[in-house]
């Protein structure tokens, strides 16, 4: 119509009058010519859709349908479709081209008959987070063929993926992850999946050939992958975790242009080998968890500049990691754990500048923490168990403020803990068995007021029970079994009214158990074997206690305390081994304990009872 470029600043009024004039004519004419309208045949269809599915809001174990609402709800049959909640018109020509129906309540199952079947100019369509009742895939879809965009993750659909899916060739992201549906039948879980045949997957992937995303986790691929995935040179997302995947890892994946993300996590049966990455690799997140992978921790990793997550955990690689590792400039996730890769830890590794999830727990990685890991300043979760690593207990540790993960149990390390340990204020979690011996466990750890859980055991710690660690309130588990604490358990224990696990056995402590200690509201494991306990009368109502398992070996108490116990209803492990016991057990006192899988009586003196149910 007009260049803007030559206009002179005069004329610009003008022009706008225009402007406005034409969109006031447009609008005012829109009535009459329809358009952005939806055909009346669309919103049938789409009014058609909605009574074919009951509205059912649910919640599940894994909270994933949190924000979600049913949109289909504010449809109205007299107002425009296209401008219904999750509906998306071509404006040209009013037909519905994008529908996302994602986490909004749908509930029942998918039929063939559907009427979604009948909005053939979609191209988007998302039904992920709803509950198709483990109904499967109807090979319907196979008719949508203008479909770029498919997702039907979390839906519980189950069955074989229709051959006819692989007919939708403009496909350009595809999710059918996390289909899993599982049913208690005949005394045992099982679960149903979707299944993908070999020869479906080497069909889609031979008419796919513009895809970018593919979202395959849990359907049940039981075979190996067609080396043709290698073809798909768009592929920047691939997710293949929990498949059953078999064979070899086709290597050239890891070579595609544009790919991004590699997600083979937990196949245990999938072999491969990581490649010699080209040069600026477009990498961001490997995760290959709990897969057969093997080889020697490749030199070409430096390559990986983009690269964010890498995940090797539980893989069968090895050999030691290369200077150049500390190319990987934007890493802030390394699992490392359960592989044999070894050695000491490169001085460069500190360059890693973004890390802030290190594991390399039972690896045998040796020698001593270079001191420039304290540089590591984004580190949220270190955790080095049951590693070689050794030499003094390294102090700057001390520095990694943000620190809410630490555990340095069963490693070589020894000697004193650094009281610069006091400074990490974050810490949620903190591990340290089994490498402070003969010490006194050090009060500077009251500076911890984070905690959730603190983990001592197995240290010989030879002292009292640790007062001061009656004050951290937010301590749900405690375990310092397996040292020579002394003395009565002090009754301040009770201010601990988030105490779940506690765990106490094989320790010198003597006295009474403080009764407070039963009336702590989420108390579910309470270990306290091997002691010279007394266990006090316990008058509570007890059956309302959530305490699971209870450990007593040892302990003195007399008939009627023994009465008091069997009034933790809820009680599945009960051991009271070697107790001293004043009067008689019958053993028709356990009787009202329903959920008693384990009792252990071995080595009362009056009645020589181990029996399991
Ligand atoms: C256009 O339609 C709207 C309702 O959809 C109505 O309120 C309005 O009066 C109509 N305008 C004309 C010019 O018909
Ligand atoms: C959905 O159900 C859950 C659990 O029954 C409930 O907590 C939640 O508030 C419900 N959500 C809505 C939006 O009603
Ligand atoms: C739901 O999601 C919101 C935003 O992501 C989050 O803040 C909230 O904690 C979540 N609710 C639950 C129950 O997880
Ligand atoms: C669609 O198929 C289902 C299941 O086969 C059936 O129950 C339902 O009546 C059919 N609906 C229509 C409209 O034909
Ligand atoms: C989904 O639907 C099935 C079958 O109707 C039902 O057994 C299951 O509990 C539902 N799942 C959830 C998370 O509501
Ligand atoms: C599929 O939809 C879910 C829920 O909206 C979303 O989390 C997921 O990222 C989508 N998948 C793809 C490949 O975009
Ligand atoms: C590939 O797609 C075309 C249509 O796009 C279809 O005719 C053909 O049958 C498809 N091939 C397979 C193996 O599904
Ligand atoms: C996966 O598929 C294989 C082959 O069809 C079958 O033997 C196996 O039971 C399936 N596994 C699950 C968990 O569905
Ligand atoms: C995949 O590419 C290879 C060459 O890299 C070619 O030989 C093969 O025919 C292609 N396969 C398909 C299914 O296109
Ligand atoms: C414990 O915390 C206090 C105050 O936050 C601090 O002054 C002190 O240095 C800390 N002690 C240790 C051993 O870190
Ligand atoms: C526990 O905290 C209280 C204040 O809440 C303080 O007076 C007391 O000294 C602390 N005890 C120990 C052993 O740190
Ligand atoms: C056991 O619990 C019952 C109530 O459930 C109570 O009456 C009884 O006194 C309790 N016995 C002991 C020994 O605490």
């Amino acid at each position: 119509m007009f260049s803007m470029g030559k206009m002179n600043h005069q004329y610009l009024p003008l022009f706008l009058a225009s402007c406005l004039f034409f969109i006031s004519l447009s609008q005012t004419s829109s009535n009459t010519s329809s358009q952005h309208h939806c055909l009346p045949d669309q919103s049938a269809h789409l009014l058609q859709l909605r009574q074919e599915f009951v509205e059912r809001n649910y919640s599940d174990y894994y909270d994933y349908h949190n924000g979600s609402y049913p949109k289909m709800k504010s449809w109205k049959a007299d107002s425009d479709c296209c401008s219904w909640d999750g509906v998306t018109c071509d404006t040209q020509h009013g037909v519905v081209i994008y529908l996302d129906l994602s986490n909004s309540w749908l509930y029942g199952p998918l039929n063939s008959n559907s009427s979604l079947f009948s909005l053939r100019h979609l191209r988007k369509l998302n039904l992920a987070l709803n509950n198709f009742s483990s109904s499967s895939i109807p090979s319907e879809f196979g008719q949508l063929v203008r479909l770029t965009h498919l997702n039907l993750s979390r839906s519980f659909l189950h069955g074989r993926i229709p051959l006819e899916l692989s007919g939708l060739s403009n496909l350009v992201s595809l999710d059918l992850s996390f289909n899993y549906f599982n049913y208690f039948f005949g005394g045992d879980y099982h679960y149903k999946l979707l299944d993908l045949r070999r020869i479906d997957l080497e069909a889609l992937v031979q008419n796919m050939t513009y895809l970018r995303e593919l979202h395959l986790d849990d359907v049940n691929i039981s075979s190996s992958l067609p080396q043709s995935l290698a073809n798909l040179s768009s592929l920047t997302s691939l997710s293949l975790s929990f498949c059953y995947l078999q064979g070899k890892f086709p290597s050239d994946i890891f070579l595609l242009p544009k790919i991004q993300a590699i997600d083979l996590a937990y196949n245990p049966e999938l072999a491969g080998f990581l490649p010699k990455f080209r040069s600026r690799s477009s990498l961001k997140e490997l995760h290959l968890r709990e897969t057969n992978f093997s080889g020697e921790f490749p030199n070409s990793m430096d390559s990986l500049g983009s690269l964010n997550v890498l995940d090797l955990s539980e893989t069968n690689l090895f050999g030691e990691l290369p200077n150049l590792i500390s190319n990987l400039k934007s890493l802030n996730y390394l699992d490392l754990s359960y592989t044999k890769i070894s050695g000491e830890m490169p001085n460069s590794f500190s360059n890693l500048k973004s890390l802030n999830y290190l594991d390399l727990s039972n690896t045998n990685f040796s020698g001593a923490l270079p001191n420039s890991i304290g540089n590591l300043k984004s580190l949220n979760y270190l955790n080095l168990e049951s590693s070689n690593f050794s030499g003094a207990i390294p102090s700057f540790i001390g520095n990694l403020s943000q620190l809410t993960y630490l555990s340095l149990s069963y490693t070589n390390f020894h000697g004193q803990l650094p009281s610069t340990f006091g400074n990490l204020a974050k810490l949620t979690l903190l591990r340290l068995d089994n490498i402070l011996y003969n010490q006194k466990v050090p009060s500077f750890l009251g500076n911890l007021t984070q905690l959730v859980g603190l983990s001592l055991s197995e240290n010989n710690f030879d002292c009292g029970f640790p007062i001061w660690l009656t004050n951290i309130t937010t301590l749900r588990f405690i375990s310092f079994y397996s040292n020579q604490l002394k003395g009565p358990i002090p009754s301040e224990i009770g201010r601990l009214s988030n105490l779940s696990v506690l765990e106490l056995f094989n320790n010198s402590l003597t006295e009474a158990i403080p009764s407070v200690l039963f009336t702590i509201p989420s108390l579910s494991t309470l270990w306290l074997d091997q002691n010279q306990l007394i266990v006090p009368l316990i008058i509570q109502n007890n059956s309302l206690s959530p305490l699971l398992d209870l450990g007593l070996s040892e302990s003195k108490m007399n008939e009627s305390v023994l009465r008091s116990i069997v009034n933790f209803t809820k009680l599945q492990v009960l051991s009271l081994s070697s107790i001293n016991l004043k009067g008689k057990v019958e053993l028709n006192t356990f009787f009202k304990l329903k959920e008693l899988q384990m009792l252990d009586l071995s080595g009362v003196t009056d009645k020589d009872k181990s029996q399991t149910r």
